[in-house]
C-alpha cells in the first residue's frame, strides 16, 4: 500500500516533542536551516534528537513506522513493533500535538516533481559546501555524493526530468543552482555518450564543483549586474585556477574533476582561459563541461539579462564557431531532445519543416512545414504545433536541398506562415 493511502498515520508535532523511536517523516523548517540530509528517518540518535529540539520548529512523524506521542500511543492500539520502541521516559504530562494533520489522499509525486525535489536538496548541499569554501574551511565533497546518486537515478529514465531540474531558476541563488544544473546536464550527456556509471558520477561531481573558485572572488564582482570592467573580468577569470587550488588540497578526488574545474572555460580555437588550450588538448570531460556550462548560463535568468529559450541557446551556440567541440554539441542537442531554432526536422505527418518558435514545451516547438516527403514537392508554408504532429527526427538540410539550403532556410524563416488549421484528420502515415 502506498504511504498516501493510509489514514491517521501522520501527525505534526513541535520539534521539542521529538522522542527517540519516532519516525521523522518530514522536517518543517526552511531548507537552508534543515540540519538533516535525509528527508525521513527513524530517530535513534540522541544527538539528532537534541538537534531537532534546538533548531526545528515542527516535524511530522509517521505512526506506522515509529512510536507516537505517549498520549497518542495509548489512544492508538496499533502495534508499532518495527522497530522496537525504546524504553518509555518517566511519566510526564504528555504534550498535545501542535497540529494534527487531517489525512488526505494525495497523488503520488510525478517523476518531474521528484526530480525537482532532488535538485532542491542538491542545491542546499552545494550551498553549504560553497559556504564552507568561502570561509576558507575544509570542504567535504563526500557530502555531494548522495546527491549525485539521487540525480543520476531521478534523471536516468526521463530526459524531461533532466530538463525540469535545470529549469529551477532563481537569480539570487545563481551560482548554486547553476552548479547543480551543470552537474545534472553533464551526467545526462555522459550517459548519452555511453560512459559507464562511474564516469557518469565523476561528471556529476565535476559539474557541481566546477565553479567553486568563484567563492574566492569578491561576491560583488561575481553577482554584479551589468558589464564588468577589465579589472573585474580579470578577477573573474581567476576562478578556474582558484578552484583548482582548493580542490588540490582534497585527498582522493578524481583527477578529471580537477581538470574540469581548471579547464571548463577553454575553447576549441585556443581563445579560452586560463591556459589557451586548443582542440584535443582540452580533455573530453572539460569539452563536455564547456557545453553544459554555457548552455545553462545562457538559459538562466540573471539580474542583467533575460533567459534565452533552449531553442535560442542551442541555435546561438551552434553559431559560435571555434568555441565548442562540434561533435559534443551535437550529442548534447540529441541528449536534450530539443531542436534549435532553424533546425530542419521531419514531422510525423511526413512533412519537413523548420523550428521557428516556442511551443507548449521545450520539446514541442512550432515548426514551419514546407515540404512533402512522399510527393517530394514543396508545400505552402504552414506553422505546425508539434504537440499534435510530433517531430520524429532531425534532418540535414544539405542532404535534402544541397548547397542552396542556407538561402532556402533563411527565406522560409522570413516568410509569414499560415498557422496550421485544426487537424480533423489523422496525420498521414510515415514512409
Ligand atoms: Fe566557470
Amino acid at each position: 500500500m502506498s504511504d498516501d493511502g493510509d489514514t491517521n498515520r501522520y501527525i505534526r508535532i513541535r520539534g521539542d516533542q521529538a522522542e527517540l523511536g519516532m519516525f521523522v517523516h518530514a522536517v518543517h523548517c526552511s531548507w537552508i536551516h534543515n540540519p538533516f540530509w535525509r528527508r525521513s528517518f527513524l530517530l535513534i540518535s540522541p544527538q539528532d534528537q537534541a538537534l531537532i529540539h534546538e533548531s526545528v520548529p515542527q516535524i511530522t512523524i509517521d505512526l506506522a513506522k515509529g512510536r507516537g506521542l505517549k498520549v497518542m500511543a495509548m489512544a492508538d492500539s496499533r502495534d508499532h513493533d518495527d522497530p522496537a520502541p525504546p524504553p518509555e521516559p518517566p511519566a510526564a504530562a504528555a504534550p498535545e500535538p501542535v497540529v494534527a494533520i487531517r489525512p488526505r489522499r494525495r497523488k503520488p509525486p510525478t517523476e518531474l516533481e521528484r526530480a525537482a525535489a532532488t535538485a532542491e536538496r542538491a542545491i542546499a548541499a552545494v550551498t553549504r559546501l560553497f559556504a564552507e569554501a568561502r570561509l576558507g574551511r575544509a570542504i567535504r565533497t563526500a557530502d555531494l555524493l548522495p546527491m549525485v546518486e539521487e540525480i543520476a537515478h531521478a534523471t536516468s529514465h526521463n530526459g524531461a526530468a533532466l530538463i525540469a531540474v535545470t529549469r529551477l531558476k532563481d537569480k539570487d541563488q545563481y551560482t548554486y543552482i547553476h552548479s547543480v544544473a551543470v552537474g545534472t546536464l553533464m551526467m545526462g550527456l555522459a550517459r548519452h555518450l555511453g560512459m559507464d556509471d562511474d564516469d557518469v558520477r565523476v561528471a556529476g561531481l565535476a559539474g557541481m564543483l566546477h565553479d567553486i573558485g568563484k567563492m574566492q572572488v569578491p561576491a560583488e564582482i561575481v553577482d554584479k549586474p551589468g558589464r564588468l570592467t577589465g579589472e573585474e573580468l580579470a578577477q573573474i577569470r581567476l576562478h578556474p585556477g582558484l578552484g583548482h587550488r582548493m580542490l588540490l588540497d582534497l585527498e582522493d578526488l578524481d583527477p578529471r574533476i580537477l581538470d574540469v574545474c581548471l579547464h571548463h572555460h577553454e575553447k576549441m580555437d585556443g581563445t579560452g582561459y586560463p591556459d589557451g588550450l586548443k582542440g584535443k588538448e582540452i580533455s573530453r570531460f572539460a569539452r563536455l563541461a564547456a557545453v553544459c556550462d554555457v548552455y545553462d548560463a545562457v538559459t538562466s535568468i540573471r539580474s542583467y539579462k533575460r533567459a534565452w529559450s533552449p531553442h535560442e541557446a542551442l541555435a546561438q551556440m551552434l553559431e559560435w564557431e571555434g568555441h565548442f567541440d562540434p561533435a559534443m554539441l551535437r550529442a548534447f542537442i540529441a541528449c536534450l531532445g530539443i531542436q534549435p531554432f532553424g533546425a530542419l526536422v521531419r514531422l510525423h505527418s511526413n512533412r519537413l519543416g523548420i523550428v521557428v518558435r516556442e511551443g507548449e514545451s521545450p520539446t514541442t516547438p512550432i515548426v514551419r512545414s514546407f515540404f512533402d516527403v512522399p510527393d517530394q514537392q514543396t508545400l505552402p508554408v504552414e506553422d505546425v504545433a508539434t504537440s499534435g504532429d510530433p517531430i520524429i527526427r532531425a534532418e540535414r538540410g544539405e542532404y535534402w536541398f544541397g548547397e542552396g539550403w542556407p538561402t532556402l532556410q533563411a527565406e522560409i524563416m522570413a516568410q509569414v506562415a499560415v498557422p496550421e488549421a485544426p487537424r480533423h484528420h489523422l496525420p498521414r502515415a510515415r514512409m
